[in-house]
């Protein structure tokens, strides 16, 4: 039997999972690490904490089997964010994460620099706060010191990458989100690259997802129990990974993800932009295809966030009980009806991107009254998160892009109650797949295919995701959730302008 490893890079921890051939998990291990916000706005992690917890998780899952019958390995990562190494390959400062806001003033040298409408050409995307180009350009704005120093770019899951193998290499999926790659031809493009004044020796090698980008090397074999020269594939960013995890590989295939962020994503055979910019265009994890995707900042983060401030006693329960706090959290929300009696919460905590593409937004209760109760607070983070979803969802039907068959994944997707307010508020029927392991099953297929042991991405996803029956919306429910959803896409205009007098301050 061979065997392939998942490694997946998140924001609240590493999750690393061994696959047999057949995608059945024989082992898994996560482990978490700290988020740091110096300022309001910001996000930073610490790129030895990835590291560390790659080691850790992947010795841990390995250990188990022999050594000589692990096909390969992938890496799933948090995209955009930003590392950067010095000559002697050692982290500068802090890696500038994905939700961090700070750049601001760079997007717009982004779009003088560049053009906005030819970046849009190029990019296929308007200048992103979130986005890695922006960060680059406010190191250098600001840490003048750092940039002089730094030798190397690199994406969070290619850090890691790195130190497994010794390779600057990159994939084009977690590439795109960099906003320096020529999205239609799937290389940088050297007129942004030109136009930013960013030296283009100091990016990793473009490959496409599945492609062997290097082998284990001997100390990372002697920290992981890996075999030396293990091959390790492109990987993907972690929603193109979740995509092949989930089998979104053909037209027609969605899937709607609530992990730390939401995002809805719809496969495409054909490259498809909005003019607006509100959803991305990416190059996707299976070789000359794209996704495109919108994204809620704040999704399960909204829930976490509540978590951690407010369930204390809910999070002491459970850990009584041995059951996940965010079963009990769920158990509290379904006691509130649809509409949570008139509350209605806006999931803007770290900004947002689609559709408003605003970082000085921010979170909102509205219409709290002294009935309300936690479990109704509990159940609005819920529905607000979904609203935004839905947001996401109503571009992409805009644009024409068929979206009809759902998938529901994260770790917010593996709930039953959040799953059918998506079937109500989007009024479509939402399945799952089997394997809950979405993202790290997604890179150990493009190992699969990288080691030979599937022909491609497409066939390999026919044979190794399987799917539950879909769970079919309600026509009363959704009805109410109609009106519910436009009295909160009204709330953002609403507010647009006072957020600007709240971040001025
Ligand atoms: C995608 C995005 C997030 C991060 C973190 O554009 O920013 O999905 O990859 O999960």
């Amino acid at each position: 039997m061979k065997y392939l490893i998942g490694v997946d890079l998140g924001t609240s921890g590493t999750k690393t999972v061994l696959f047999d051939s057949e995608g059945n998990v024989i082992a898994s291990k996560t482990v978490e690490y700290p988020m740091y916000q110096p300022q309001n706005g910001w996000a930073e992690q610490d790129p030895a904490d990835w590291y560390n917890a790659a080691v850790e998780t992947i010795k841990y899952v390995s250990s188990g089997v022999d050594k000589e019958d692990i096909a390969g390995l992938g890496i799933s990562g948090q995209m955009h964010g930003l590392v950067m190494l010095d000559e002697n390959n050692e982290v500068i400062r802090p890696s500038i994460i994905w939700c961090d806001q700070r750049t601001g003033a760079e997007c717009e040298e982004i779009n003088r620099r560049v053009g906005a409408e030819r970046l849009v050409e190029i990019t296929a995307n308007p200048a992103m706060t979130g986005f890695t180009a922006a960060k680059i350009l406010w190191v250098r704005n600001n840490e003048p010191e750092n940039y002089a120093k730094c030798r190397h770019i690199l994406l969070p899951k290619d850090y890691v990458r790195f130190k497994l193998t010794g390779e600057f290499a990159t994939e084009v999926s977690d590439a795109s989100g960099m906003q320096l790659l020529d999205i239609a031809n799937r290389c940088w493009s050297d007129e942004v690259l030109e136009k930013l004044e960013i030296d283009k020796s100091m990016l990793a090698k473009v490959y496409e997802s599945p492609e062997v980008t290097g082998g284990i090397t001997a100390e990372a074999a002697a920290l992981t129990g890996l075999k030396e020269g293990t091959i390790v594939v492109g990987g993907a960013g972690d929603n193109a990974a979740a995509a092949v995890g989930t089998g979104v590989v053909t037209d027609k295939k969605a899937f709607t993800t609530i992990g730390t962020s939401g995002v809805v994503f719809a496969h495409t055979s054909k490259m498809s932009l909005d003019k607006k910019g509100r959803v991305h265009t990416f190059c996707c994890a299976v070789p000359g295809a794209w996704h495109v995707m919108g994204v809620t900042q704040a999704a399960g983060l909204s829930l976490k966030w509540f978590r951690d401030n407010f369930c204390e006693s809910e999070m002491k329960t459970a850990a009584e009980m041995g059951v996940d706090t965010y079963y009990l959290t769920d158990k509290e929300a379904e006691k509130s009806p649809i509409g949570c009696n008139r509350l209605i919460y806006l999931p803007y905590l770290m900004g947002e991107r689609t559709p408003h593409l605003d970082p000085d937004c921010r979170g909102v209760f509205f219409g709290l009254s002294a009935m309300h109760t936690k479990r109704d607070m509990i159940r609005a983070v819920m529905e607000g998160v979904s609203y935004s979803l839905r947001d996401c969802l109503e571009i992409l039907r805009e644009m024409g892009v068929d979206v009809s068959d759902m998938t529901a994944c994260g770790g917010g997707g593996s709930s039953p109650l959040w799953r059918s307010m998506l079937a109500d508020i989007y009024n479509c029927p939402i399945k799952t797949a089997v394997s809950k392991e979405g993202p790290a099953l997604g890179v150990a297929i493009l190992a699969g295919v990288g080691a030979g042991l599937y022909p491609s991405v497409e066939e390999a996803c026919e044979k190794m995701i399987r799917y539950n029956a879909p769970q079919e919306p309600v026509s009363e429910n959704a009805a109410e959730y109609d009106k519910l959803y436009s009295v909160y896409t009204e709330l953002y205009g609403d507010l647009k302008d006072t957020y600007k007098k709240l971040a001025s301050i």
